[in-house]
């Protein structure tokens, strides 16, 4: 089995897949109220938030074509890739990322789908309309990509067969429709042939000859007063209507499906779009993968699949749903293999959101903010955890509430200067104990630094990432940025000691 949910910055992560993908649905993140907090770059963190804020959407656009480029080389010649957005990007990353990266007139459809509607929030602005859509951008590799359009075909009721198939034989209903192409469309030589003594015009007969016959056989091919030829289209024949572009009926979650993961997306639309363009057994690879919407509809559809995300909790809530529905399921297509980093090595090439996270994990520690954190990337929630403080030389008490932060900087020892800085980050969280985590400190004055501040009443804890590797996982409190609701979910979190 090929599934894999897959930790890190898509960029990097794509590399992992070494054969090629036959679809690509991805939902980066984009915020709109004028944040980009869910937008990382590795080892800058907090100039990345902000970077991307000040050089806009054009900024954001330059962030979000270096990763297409990277899948758009994974994805199989006949695939087709589809970009969910909305109106704060939707033009631009259609002009200044996808016609960039994707051959010309390889642009399918714009899908417009119909959000749900709340009665306030960033949607309503009182001095324009609604924003009541979001976009799919989907483009194909090539020409020859795939595209089951019959797999979302609508039918149409028992009322709207009766109108288009007024007439009734002794064969039931039907309606007398052409059976030649007309010269609005191109000429096709190879239909143009000769059947019970009637030959069309350049342009052809509607149907191959084999097909004809059957119709003739049938005894539904009959030919008018002026001689021209007509087929009866009987109501069983009828396969539905073609949905078309606009989708208003997958923006709702069914029952028990909502994980309160934010910017979640329903399963049936996902579903929708996974019938529309792979076959069963094709694999489906969604880069920004979330709370793993995308996995759930390809495992149900008999697709294999690959979700990548950067945040360690999207990893664990994609792999708590699979694991659920694993169990209630024979599908091996359920099956998987989730890759996170986990030695020494892998950590040091890790993005620095997971390993800001690792560390909370290890000392069961609360999260800080993503972003602009003022110094603050976690604080301990036990009343007293113990770390191997590299400066004293021993295993140190420390309080609850004492602030955590971590600098993954694999090639440069931390010395005075991040010291002064976390000494500050202390001081403005009105703290008093602080632990620094890094891979290497620098001189001995550093560590020296940390024992002298602590006449001033600041302890400055100094632990490595290679200590805490070899430490057991500390149970952790409460999750702050997910509520959990789902009570499948609630029981197979393992991670967690309260989850709402
Ligand atoms: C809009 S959400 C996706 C929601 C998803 N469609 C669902 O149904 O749950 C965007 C996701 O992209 C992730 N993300 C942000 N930057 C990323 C990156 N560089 N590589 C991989 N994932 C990233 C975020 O952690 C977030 O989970």
């Amino acid at each position: 089995m090929d599934n894999k949910i897959i930790c890190g910055d898509c960029l990097d992560a794509v590399k992992r897949i070494r054969f090629p993908v036959d679809f690509i649905y991805m939902d980066p993140p984009f915020t709109g109220n004028e944040t980009y907090t869910d937008i990382w770059e590795k080892n800058d963190e907090e100039l990345s938030y902000h970077d991307h804020w000040e050089a806009g959407v054009l900024g954001y656009c330059d962030w979000l074509k270096k990763r297409v480029e990277v899948l758009y080389e994974v994805l199989k010649e006949t695939g087709v890739m589809c970009v969910h957005c909305d109106w704060h990007a939707n033009a631009y990353i259609r002009v200044n990322v996808l016609d960039e990266i994707f051959p010309k007139r390889n642009f399918i459809n714009e899908i417009i789908v119909r959000r749900k509607i709340y009665s306030k929030g960033s949607q309503f602005d009182p001095r324009s309309l609604p924003n009541l859509y979001d976009t799919i951008l989907v483009y194909s590799k090539s020409k020859d990509y795939l595209f089951n359009k019959d797999a979302v075909l609508i039918k149409r009721t028992q009322e709207e067969l009766e109108d288009l198939y007024p007439l009734i034989d002794e064969k039931g209903r039907h309606h007398i429709k052409g059976i030649l192409r007309n010269k609005s469309m191109c000429e096709r030589q190879k239909l143009v042939y000769e059947y019970k003594g009637f030959t069309p015009d350049k342009w052809g007969w509607a149907v191959k000859k084999d097909k004809l016959i059957e119709i003739d056989n049938r005894g539904d091919l009959i030919f008018d007063k002026n001689g021209t030829p007509k087929r009866k289209k009987r109501i069983w024949e009828d396969r539905g209507v073609s949905i078309g572009n606009i989708w208003d009926d997958v923006n709702k979650f069914k029952s028990g499906e909502k994980l309160g993961y934010p910017t979640q997306k329903p399963e049936v639309l996902l579903e929708r779009l996974i019938k529309i363009f792979t076959n069963e057994h094709e694999t489906v690879l969604d880069p920004f993968v979330g709370s793993g919407t995308t996995c759930v509809a390809s495992a149900r559809l008999k697709r294999n699949f690959i979700g990548i995300d950067l945040y360690k909790k999207s990893i664990e809530v994609t792999n708590d749903r699979l694991s659920s529905l694993t169990t209630d399921s024979n599908n091996p297509y359920f099956e998987f293999e989730v890759i996170v980093p986990k030695t020494i090595e892998e950590l040091k090439s890790a993005h620095w959101l997971y390993v800001q996270d690792w560390v909370n994990e290890r000392l069961g520690a609360y999260s800080g903010k993503k972003g602009r954190d003022g110094g603050q990337d976690g604080s301990t929630s036990h009343e007293i955890t113990n770390v191997f403080d590299i400066a004293r030389k021993e295993v140190v008490d420390v309080p609850k509430g004492s602030l955590i932060q971590v600098k993954h900087y694999v090639d440069s020892p931390l010395g005075i200067p991040i010291l002064k800085e976390f000494e500050t980050s202390i001081r403005d969280h009105k703290k008093n104990v602080g632990i620094l985590v890094g891979w290497r400190f620098s001189t001995p004055e550093a560590l020296s630094f940390s024992i002298k501040r602590e006449k001033d009443g600041i302890k400055i804890y100094l632990v490595t990432i290679e200590w805490l590797h070899g430490q057991p996982i500390l149970s952790g409190p409460r999750q702050e940025v997910i509520s959990i609701k789902q009570t499948r979910i609630k029981q197979t979190m393992t991670t967690t000691e309260e989850i709402e």
